[in-house]
């Protein structure tokens, strides 16, 4: 069975004991619900700022279906370059996954395709699972180039990977003009944009790591709306950023999987 992932991506909120709290709280959740996780393959991924990880990583050590991630990594191994974090010292402390490319990243940090191939590359090379996100602005969809921006966004920094890489690797659509906006994709315009990633990685690759990729829809998913976005077959989870600092609303999210 496919995995569905629900990533939280905080971003750059809390503080040590917020975080702690919070961390704490999903962590009871995914106990009382473990069999349940354990029967629909639901996996919950925690992608916190790198000062939390070490800590997050020791509270959540004997916790089942819930892994962390971080938001980022740099694209060399190591050396003089001042506030970096490379993919091994993640990989040391026993993080797994970590998110590439998140649109935050590409706009203010400007990160381009090229950047995110070896971003990708040294994260598989540490043995971090990439969550790679792709997505359009909102210019691009209104002049109907969303379909070509996604596929050149996989092409340029995900595609080059042999297919037993590629295995390791969650997409998140996440439409740019969605994100944090209050704005939803609704959940027809996401489902159509997951079928044809889903095509390109059946071109690409084949049917079946086609059918094995967890693809996760982000951008203003919360409470109200990820039931149904979630009830479409190719959209296997999500990453939520707004809705995920706050507990009782990430649990709902998380039970609207199943
Ligand atoms: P949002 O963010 O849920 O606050 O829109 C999603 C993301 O940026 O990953």
């Amino acid at each position: 069975m496919k995995q569905k992932i629900i990533a939280a991506n905080w971003k750059m909120n809390k503080t040590l004991p917020e975080a702690v709290q919070l961390i704490e709280q999903v962590s009871d959740y995914i106990m009382t619900k473990r069999l349940r996780f354990m029967d629909e393959n639901v996996l919950v991924v925690l992608a916190l700022p790198y000062v939390y990880l070490y800590e997050a990583l020791y509270i959540t050590r004997n916790v089942p279906h819930l892994a962390l991630a971080a938001q980022n990594c740099y694209t060399e191994r190591k050396g003089a370059f001042t506030g970096e974090i490379s993919a091994e010292m993640l990989q040391s402390i026993g993080t797994e996954y970590v998110i590439i490319g998140h649109s935050e990243r590409r706009n203010y940090f400007q990160e381009d395709n090229e950047t995110l191939l070896k971003k990708v590359d040294m994260a598989l090379e540490y043995d971090l699972r990439p969550i790679f996100c792709v997505g359009e602005q909102l210019n691009e969809r209104m002049e109907d180039r969303h379909f070509h921006v996604i596929q050149k966004q996989l092409k340029d920094s995900v595609f080059h990977l042999p297919e037993t890489d590629f295995a390791n690797v969650a997409i998140a659509y996440e439409p740019v003009w969605a994100i944090g906006t209050g704005k939803t994709a609704s959940p027809i315009q996401a489902d159509r944009m997951h079928q044809f990633i889903r095509s390109e990685i059946r071109n690409n690759y084949s049917e079946k790591t086609a059918c094995n990729t967890s693809i996760l829809y982000g951008g203003s998913c919360n409470a109200a709306n990820a039931r149904e976005l979630f009830s479409k077959n190719d959209i296997d989870g999500g990453l939520i950023g707004g809705a995920s600092l706050n507990a009782a609303d990430f649990e709902k999210i998380i039970e609207s999987l199943y």
